[in-house]
């Protein structure tokens, strides 16, 4: 049997390690690449958080599988097993450009079921965290069951490639949905947004195209604190695939969902 306890003590005190040595780094600078575009940007704390997390992985549990945005993990096809997902740093355009508003973030899954989940401010030192089952908190302070929101009080998480022509979407649904609301966020941290749907900071989170560690560790703090976790057609997400993320507080969900997305 897994000892989730035991694991989660451990992920803890890793992800603080890493958090100040995030924190160390911006006395020192920073060697920054491009990746598929001039704005997908990587830097050498990316790869060595998650090079951090993985060496720690392998060393102490060394028959679980490891996704990482960096490539740096397993090749990994299927969830069978103990799977981690790994974003070293999600938000790395705010990392580089305004050393906040960024964030480690890390779900554990066993048979493609989430048992833990982790998103650390590091700037702030707010570790969000959740163990299925049991909960979700922030700093060891449990985060309060999400209760509805009416839409026209809700504060949308939303970013501005709603804003030019996509395939994807039926834009004039966004607009007045952006209408209706009272009011748009948009933070380029897709795990801190869902933090802070999971914390009633936001009301809703919106996105077109979320890689698996963009949501890993957010859906199971999501969930745990009693939001919705889904595709913008409010089917399931996949776990091994991007995906267009739609996390939400109860009820919003299936309004914002039936009135602004299908
Ligand atoms: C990105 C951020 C951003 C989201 C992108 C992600 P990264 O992650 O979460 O908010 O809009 O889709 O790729 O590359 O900074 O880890
Ligand atoms: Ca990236
Ligand atoms: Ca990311
Ligand atoms: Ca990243």
């Amino acid at each position: 049997m897994t000892n989730w306890t035991a694991i989660d003590e451990t992920v803890k005190q890793w992800i603080q390690e890493a958090g100040a040595l995030i924190r160390d780094s911006f006395y020192h600078s920073l060697s920054i690449q491009s990746k598929s575009n001039p704005n997908d940007l990587v830097t050498n704390m990316d790869k060595e958080t998650e090079r951090f997390f993985i060496s720690n992985i392998r060393t102490y549990y060394p028959d679980h599988f490891i996704i990482g945005e960096e490539g740096q993990g397993d090749f990994v096809q299927t969830l069978d097993g103990v799977v981690w997902i790994i974003d070293p740093i999600d938000g790395t355009m705010n990392f580089v450009h305004q050393q906040r508003n960024f964030a480690i973030s890390i779900g554990i899954y066993e048979n493609g079921i989430g048992r833990l989940g982790y998103i650390y401010d590091v700037v702030n030192d707010e570790l969000y965290y959740a163990r299925k089952g049991e909960g979700a908190w922030m700093n060891d302070v449990p985060l309060k069951k999400l209760k509805p929101v009416p839409v026209e009080e809700s504060i949308v998480g939303i970013s501005s490639t709603w804003l030019v022509n996509n395939r994807h979407f039926d834009q004039n649904k966004l607009i007045a949905l952006a209408k209706k609301v009272r009011g748009t966020r948009s933070y380029g941290s897709a795990a801190l947004e869902l933090a802070y749907v999971a914390s009633g900071r936001l009301s809703a989170y919106i996105t077109m195209r979320n890689a698996p560690w963009d949501f890993a560790g957010g859906k199971i703090i999501v969930e745990e604190a009693g939001g919705v976790v889904s595709r913008l057609d409010g089917t399931e997400l996949n776990m091994l695939k991007i995906n267009p993320v739609f996390a939400c507080a109860p009820g919003l969900h299936g309004q914002i969902l039936e009135e602004y997305l299908k």
